[in-house]
């Protein structure tokens, strides 16, 4: 069996062209590294379940982190966050241009659902991947949450709208992550909420860490540049390291008996996962 990374080295978008950078612009954010994390979420299930899918899921997964590669590039632009660091390498519109980066973005978030409408599953379970990561992703997801987040710089949030920006821009992609591997073995509809619905809690804890990560962490330490979030919402500018990280163990308390009542062959194949986020802080 293929591992995703390898999946990934052998399946970068091709683009080949008299243009200098481009093919190679479009690969490097992807190749950089990082977590994997919404790719794993989804094999996982698949794993648990159907281990014998695994290896046409991996498509599937490569698209999630080509869509999720591109809100990185995106969000590093000049317009949004500014950061000329992402996955410890200079950041695509500083190694080439913004135009470049730019287009490399629009590149992997349309790859993505080239990916998902050739993958090797039924039509029905195609057009449902495209649906779940479209409606996630998109204009009422991860876009929405980084228009909320760019537009209210320096104007404070009450709490639960943070926590609704928080929900779009980063936990709906990763509780489709789960639904999407839920979708691909066929559990039935009450899981597949179930598992979203953790999803989104598991995404919030997520990107409370990712705020915590950005306050506690060096850029070395993260491969980004840190300390850097200080005009925008997030839960330490609201509420103070200390109190930010209370909400996260009650969040991780939350999360971790939701996860005890999942099927055991579900929680066997996700804990080496997600175990990290559910740790406490005290
Ligand atoms: C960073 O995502 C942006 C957030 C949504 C917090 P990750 O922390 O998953 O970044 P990589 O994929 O590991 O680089
Ligand atoms: C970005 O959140 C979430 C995305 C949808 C890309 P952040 O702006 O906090 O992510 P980092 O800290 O730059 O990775
Ligand atoms: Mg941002
Ligand atoms: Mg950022
Ligand atoms: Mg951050």
């Amino acid at each position: 069996m293929q591992t995703f990374e390898q999946y990934l080295q052998d399946h970068l978008p091709q683009a080949e062209s008299f243009h200098p950078v481009y093919e190679k612009a479009l690969g490097e954010m992807l190749l950089a590294g990082g977590k994997r994390f919404r790719p794993m979420l989804l094999l996982r299930v698949v794993e648990a379940y159907e281990p014998l899918l695994v290896e046409s899921a991996l498509a599937p997964a490569l698209a999630l982190e080509c869509f999720h590669t591109y809100s990185l590039i995106h969000d590093d632009l000049p317009a949004m966050d500014d950061s000329p660091l992402r996955r410890g390498n200079p950041t695509l519109h500083t190694r080439y241009d913004e135009a470049t980066a730019i287009l490399a973005g629009d590149a992997l978030n349309t790859h993505a659902f080239l990916l998902l409408a050739r993958a090797a599953f039924r039509e029905d379970i195609r057009i449902k991947l495209v649906e779940i990561l479209a409606y996630n992703g998109g204009t009422e997801g991860m876009v929405l949450g980084q228009a909320m987040d760019l537009y209210f710089e320096n104007t404070p949030l009450e709490i639960a709208q943070v926590r609704q920006l928080h929900v779009r821009k980063t936990a709906m992609l990763i509780a489709a992550s789960l639904q999407m591997g839920a979708v691909i073995v066929g559990l039935e509809k009450e899981i597949q909420q179930a598992l979203y619905d953790f999803g989104i809690k598991l995404g919030l804890l997520f990107q409370i860490q990712d705020d915590i990560i950005d306050e506690t962490q060096s850029s070395e330490e993260a491969g980004k540049v840190t300390g850097n979030d200080g005009d925008k919402n997030s839960f330490i500018t609201l509420l103070g390291l200390e109190e930010s990280m209370v909400q996260a163990d009650a969040l991780a308390v939350e999360l971790e008996e939701q996860f005890h009542a999942f099927d055991v062959r579900l929680q066997g194949a996700l804990d080496p996962l997600i175990q990290k986020y559910l740790h406490r802080h005290r």
